[in-house]
């Protein structure tokens, strides 16, 4: 119903202020009707142009393989399309639903009566960092900048990358987290392939603190057997790694700092003999597997 093709017309002075006010009546009807549906061309020009809501955010970081999401919302869409443009060569991704790309990462996202296209990018990997644009079919055209980066996570294990502990002692790991926009889900560790399994052995306690995104692993009183290769591994970030040597207590020279170089040198001599018995015992834990592999002690003999 339009204002302009009410049919009554008035004949008298009450008439003409029933005209009125029904006239106004129907006009208001008929605005709120075309917020409805947008196919309506007298109320179109004035209230359907689309428009970008700007509060989603435009600034977007992931790591590396950890899907990504831009989200665009535009109000008013009416029957025009929503494509999403990849900035740095122009290439089409999506159009509406449609994927135009071979790239299948590339997905739009989109349900009924929800004004918010979003762009998935499945897998993100370094090289899709950069600049998104969300464009509305309109004429002339309107679009708005999203911009992806996309980052290497990686976890480092404080201390030396070897550690050298006399048994009984405990072995104490911290790992953390870095570059990485959100906190880890979960952050595992390992001894060489196997996840460290906390019913085989008590003692061991694990704290993990998603806030300063650092995992702490404890193992109390530790036994030559303990010594291995430990591996941190949180979700979406690149390990790292420790190896550790716990030795028997038969020869407490060779015990005394974990830190083969630490500040305490002592005399040439006898730094070489330490590193020869650290090899001696790591050879006895690990059978022939270290033989000959530790460069230190080898190049000594
Ligand atoms: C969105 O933000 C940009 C600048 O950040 C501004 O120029 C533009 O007018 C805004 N658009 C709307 C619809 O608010
Ligand atoms: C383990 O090491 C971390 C970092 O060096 C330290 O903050 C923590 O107190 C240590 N825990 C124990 C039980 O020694
Ligand atoms: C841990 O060790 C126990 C006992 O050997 C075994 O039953 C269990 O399956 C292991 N769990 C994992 C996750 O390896
Ligand atoms: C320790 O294990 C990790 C992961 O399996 C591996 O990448 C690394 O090379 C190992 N380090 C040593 C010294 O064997
Ligand atoms: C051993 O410790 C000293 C001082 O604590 C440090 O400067 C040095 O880098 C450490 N050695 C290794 C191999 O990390």
């Amino acid at each position: 119903m339009r204002c302009a093709a009410f049919p009554a017309r008035p004949s008298s002075h009450r008439g003409m202020t029933a005209f009125i006010f029904m006239t106004a009546a129907a006009c208001l009807q008929s605005v709120s009707g075309s917020m409805m549906e947008s196919h309506n061309p007298y109320w179109e020009q004035a209230f359907s142009q689309p428009f970008f809501d700007n509060t989603t955010k435009r600034d977007v970081t992931t790591t590396v393989g950890q899907g990504a999401y831009l989200i665009c919302r535009v109000r008013n869409l009416g029957d025009r399309a929503v494509s999403w443009i990849r900035k740095r060569d122009l290439h089409i991704l999506t159009v509406g639903l449609q994927t135009y790309t071979n790239d299948q990462r590339f997905q739009s996202l989109h349900s009924d009566g929800s004004d918010e296209w979003t762009l998935k990018i499945g897998s993100p990997q370094l090289r899709d960092s950069g600049t998104y644009e969300c464009q509305v079919s309109t004429e002339p055209k309107i679009s708005l900048s999203f911009h992806l980066s996309v980052v290497v996570s990686k976890a480092a294990i404080l201390g030396n990358p070897e550690l050298f502990l006399k048994s009984g002692s405990d072995i104490n790991l911290t790992c953390q987290v870095v570059a990485t926009p959100d906190p880890p889900s979960f952050i595992y560790w390992y001894r060489g392939p196997n996840v460290v399994n906390y019913s085989q052995r008590g003692g061991i306690s694990v704290v993990t603190d998603k806030q300063t995104r650092t995992s702490t692993l404890l193992i109390a009183r530790a036994q030559p057997e303990d010594s291995g290769n430990y591996t941190c591994s949180p979700s979406s970030s690149d390990p790292a790694s420790v190896l550790v040597h716990v030795l028997n207590g038969e020869h407490p020279a060779a015990m005394q700092h974990g830190n083969s170089s630490s500040g305490a040198t002592p005399p040439a001599a006898a730094e070489a003999l330490l590193l020869v018995v650290c090899h001696l015992a790591w050879s006895l834990a690990f059978g022939g597997l270290a033989r000959g592999r530790h460069p230190t002690a080898a190049s000594l003999r």
